[in-house]
């Protein structure tokens, strides 16, 4: 069953608890958290502070997804919230396998996030180091966009890729998913979905999440 991680960015900031604990109570498998610094992407989101707020009501894991510049300094900062996941992008690290290390010696499972021109062949030598590759399916910056279609074959190859060379390292794919999208993802062979608008604006999230749990 795919697995479903909401995406924060698209919570009522002025009720994080609130919203928080409502994704978490209607059965989401992770708590998708986009940190933003204004460099990297353009736009800038939260750090250490509201995420450990976060971490404080979440009764899921917590998936953090580093859109920055200097990702070393964010996983130092942000390792002491225990994440399950820190995933951070190939286009922005010079020493991605030394990074990889890094975060699995602090107790957290490593992954990589793929912007939509980045072939999956740049994770080949990474795959058996990694427990996830987060595939772009939006340019990173801001949630409600609409889906990029390329990431369906994008998927499919790394699918091929990673049964061949590490198939404990899932496969997840953020931006624009929505229930009409989530079955030629499955099909394609991805393994956990981040949904940030379609989970949040839809009048059941419990109904939203169930919808993409397929
Ligand atoms: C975009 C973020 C996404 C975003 C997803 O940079 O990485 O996590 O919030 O939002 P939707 O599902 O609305 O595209
Ligand atoms: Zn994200």
């Amino acid at each position: 069953m795919i697995q479903v991680a909401p995406s924060v960015l698209s919570a009522d900031f002025g009720n994080l608890q609130r919203d928080v604990e409502a994704i978490c109570d209607a059965g989401c498998d992770l708590v998708h958290v986009d940190v933003m610094d204004g460099h990297f992407v353009p736009n800038l989101t939260i750090g250490p502070v509201v995420v450990s707020a976060i971490a404080a009501c979440a009764t899921k894991p917590l998936d953090i997804h580093l859109m920055v510049e200097n990702n070393t300094f964010f996983v130092d900062l942000f390792a002491p919230l225990k994440p399950a996941y820190i995933s951070f992008h190939i286009e922005e690290e010079k020493h991605p396998h030394r990074l990889i290390q890094k975060i699995r010696s602090l107790g957290i499972k490593p992954a990589i996030v793929l912007n939509p021109h980045t072939p999956p062949e740049s994770v080949e030598y990474l795959l058996q180091d990694l427990d996830m590759i987060l595939l772009m399916s939006v340019n990173p910056g801001f949630g409600g966009q609409s889906f990029i279609d390329t990431v369906i074959p994008k998927a499919s190859k790394l699918n091929e890729m990673r049964n061949r060379l590490n198939p404990n390292c899932l496969i997840q794919v953020d931006g624009g998913v929505t229930d009409k999208n989530i079955q030629s993802l499955k099909d394609a062979g991805v393994d956990v979905v981040v949904a940030g608008s379609y989970v949040f604006n839809h009048a059941s999230k419990k109904e939203a999440i169930k919808s993409l749990q397929i």
